[in-house]
């Protein structure tokens, strides 16, 4: 078996780690128990392109479990934890081209080896497999029966591909599921941006400024998790229907080049390029943290920074300390990459159960319907989400209420008035 990771000498370590988060992922274990006996997957080569982390350990184990070919590579050259890249070599033979540091040249070549297993389906955090595919290795859409994307930057990529009409096959957005970004952008971004910026600084967060750049649904869990440790928060937007809400929400709202000269945290989550660039670095106090928590390191001009400045160190492990021509210092985390992922371990493993599950059952309804399907991005099924927002309640052991068939009868009717 070919594969390309660090070594192999911390599959026990790797191990450890992906049961303890499998003990999390409880509605990802049913489905895996489900898939060992069906096999719904018997036979399909899965390339997955994902953050290699003990949570996506469990579902390539899954994948595998259903009867799967599963190959993994890298959604980012920061994110890799090398003990669980080794622990799928080791104990699971799943072929796994990822290391932690790895350059970009590394980054493509391991996406371009797994294409190398002629997929049938993709698996994507980014969209850099599909990317690929359709610009480099067009030979390969005739066997693929489709794909899913994980994120939200991911899937304005594809959107783009649709309408410019060069999407090949079917997508699920695995993100746009209420079970997946209500709860993985919001709650799992928000705590693990605070834990990454924690992690690396051990800076105390009460009483200071941070800038929340983006108000989408990863902004909103960074904001409010910043809130909750006694931060002052200030989000800065471009649409005004999100800057209207995060100011009910409680926040100061400004442009960023005044949230610039407050700021003492920054955390870009926008999506876009060029949020944080040359004016507003210009004008940060001494000493700031700046850091992003968005799919891509193209948030921050970290090429402009560099420019700036008059010199740059390590500061400490993850940090980088650029002194400015003015003498101020501006302290950026991970090199401008996913800090969560980068300087912690990303969203913790109860809320990638959810995403997991989605991209799980979304590669099972491929397959069941792959001759109905046409290019295009599809919603996860509707009955998909329900079913996993039904077992993460059961797992979690809450029972809800049913309606009454009175209540049944009024919400079909239209007659009843006061
Ligand atoms: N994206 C964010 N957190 C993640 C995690 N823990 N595993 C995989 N992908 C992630």
């Amino acid at each position: 078996m070919k594969y390309d990771i660090k070594d192999t000498k911390k599959a026990q370590e790797g191990k450890m780690r992906v049961e303890w988060a499998e003990s999390k992922m409880l509605v990802l274990r049913l489905i895996k128990e489900r898939f060992a006996k069906e096999k719904p997957l018997r036979n399909i080569k899965i390339a997955c392109c994902l953050h290699v982390t003990t949570e996506t350990a469990n579902l390539a184990i899954t994948l595998k479990a259903g009867g799967a070919q599963v190959s993994l590579c890298a959604s980012n050259p920061l994110s890799t934890q090398d003990d669980v890249a080794s622990h799928l070599v080791v104990h699971h033979n799943i072929p796994v081209f990822a290391i932690k540091g790895e350059n970009n040249t590394i980054y493509y070549q391991h996406i371009k080896t797994l294409l190398d297993q002629k997929p049938q389906i993709t698996m994507d955090d980014g969209a850099d497999l599909v990317s690929m595919v359709h610009s480099k290795r067009k030979e390969l859409i005739k066997n693929i029966i489709g794909g899913t994307e994980e994120t939200t930057t991911g899937v304005i990529r594809l959107r783009s591909m649709e309408k410019n009409k060069v999407l090949a096959y079917p997508i699920f957005a695995v993100n746009d599921a209420d079970t997946k970004h209500l709860f993985d952008n919001r709650y799992g971004t928000g705590q693990s941006t605070m834990d990454g910026i924690i992690r690396a600084t051990n800076v105390l967060i009460a009483g200071k400024n941070v800038v929340v750049c983006g108000y989408g649904w990863c902004g909103r869990g960074a904001a409010m998790r910043a809130k909750g440790l006694g931060a002052n928060v200030i989000v800065t937007e471009v649409n005004p229907l999100r800057a209207l809400e995060a100011l009910m929400d409680g926040y100061w709202v400004m442009p960023m080049a005044e949230a610039a000269k407050l700021g003492d945290i920054f955390i870009t989550l926008t999506g876009d390029i060029s949020v944080l660039r040359k004016e507003h670095f210009k004008v940060m106090k001494d000493g700031v943290i700046v850091c992003n928590s968005g799919h891509f390191n193209v948030e921050i001009d970290v090429g402009d920074l560099k420019k700036m400045s008059k010199k740059n160190r390590k500061a400490r492990s993850f940090v980088q300390e650029y002194t400015l021509q003015n003498g101020r210092k501006i302290n950026l985390i991970a090199e401008g990459r996913l800090v969560n992922l980068a300087a912690a371990e990303g969203h913790p493993a109860s809320v990638m159960d959810m995403s997991f599950a989605n991209q799980a059952l979304c590669a099972e309804f491929l397959i069941k319907n792959r001759k109905k399907l046409e290019s295009k991005v599809y919603p996860v099924p509707e009955q998909i989400d329900v079913k996993i927002a039904r077992l993460k309640l059961k797992s979690t052991g809450i029972k809800i209420d049913v309606l009454t068939a009175k209540q049944k009868k009024y919400l079909n009717s239209w007659q009843i008035g006061t």
